[in-house]
């Protein structure tokens, strides 16, 4: 097994996690309790203990086995493909370290839920958004065109637009969809009124 082919069964654990949390995000949209409920009930499944270990190691592998593939010829890279892979898979490994780092404090040294509040804090407490609008938009484009770039090649010998097309339908979808959730987050869509306790982790007391 080559670690190319490790690194693709991994993020089909992942991009299986990722799908049901994106679309945690946008039940949102129906109302924080609706978010809520829709975690409550997913957690029951990435909370078990076996579960969650096998995710976060995949987590560890994905970003590990991408930096290498990344840096791995990296001057020799050429064409928009293969650049739009490795950047985009750069981003999501930069990503996932500070995101899941950020989860895990927040559970184990401070003692939070996790929950939609956790997310929306740091868009309630200038000047953090400036910080958090981008990192989690491009997070959510990322992750779709990395998975575009990674049908692109399953299509290669397909005419152009197919080819076009693999990459371009996702990474579209996906920067509508994390504009709502950022939007959503960002208290633009709908009352968010975050607790204390979730401001106070950015030195806000009100
Ligand atoms: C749209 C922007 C995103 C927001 C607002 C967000 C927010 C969150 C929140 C609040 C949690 C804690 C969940 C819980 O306590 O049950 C979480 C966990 C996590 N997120 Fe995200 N997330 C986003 C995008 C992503 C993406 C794109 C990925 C993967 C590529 C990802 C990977 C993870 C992982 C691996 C965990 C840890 C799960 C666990 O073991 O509890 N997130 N995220």
């Amino acid at each position: 097994m080559t670690l190319r082919t490790l690194h693709r069964s991994s993020a089909i654990l992942i991009a299986l996690f990722a799908f049901v949390h994106i679309a945690n995000h946008l039940a949102g949209m129906a109302g924080v309790a609706t978010h809520i409920a829709f975690m409550d009930a997913a957690r029951l499944v990435y909370r078990n203990l076996v579960v969650e270990i096998v995710l976060l190691m995949c987590v560890a592998f994905q970003v590990g086995s991408g930096l290498t593939l990344a840096l791995r010829g990296w001057r020799l890279r050429r064409g928009f493909v293969p650049w739009l892979q490795a950047l985009s898979g750069a981003y999501l490994s930069f990503f996932l370290l500070v995101h899941v780092g950020a989860i895990l404090s927040g559970r184990v040294l401070l003692n939070l839920d996790t929950n939609f509040y956790f997310a929306a804090a740091g868009f309630h407490v200038p000047p953090y958004p400036y910080f958090f609008v981008p990192y989690y938009f491009f997070a959510v484009v990322a992750l779709f065109a990395h998975l575009g770039c990674a049908a692109y090649w399953q299509v290669q010998h397909r005419p152009g637009l197919t080819r076009v097309l693999v990459i371009a339908i996702p990474t579209a979808v996906a920067a509508v969809v994390a504009l709502l959730i950022v939007l959503l987050l960002a208290g633009k869509l709908q009352p968010v009124e975050v607790p204390a306790k979730y401001k106070a982790t950015y030195g806000a007391f009100k």
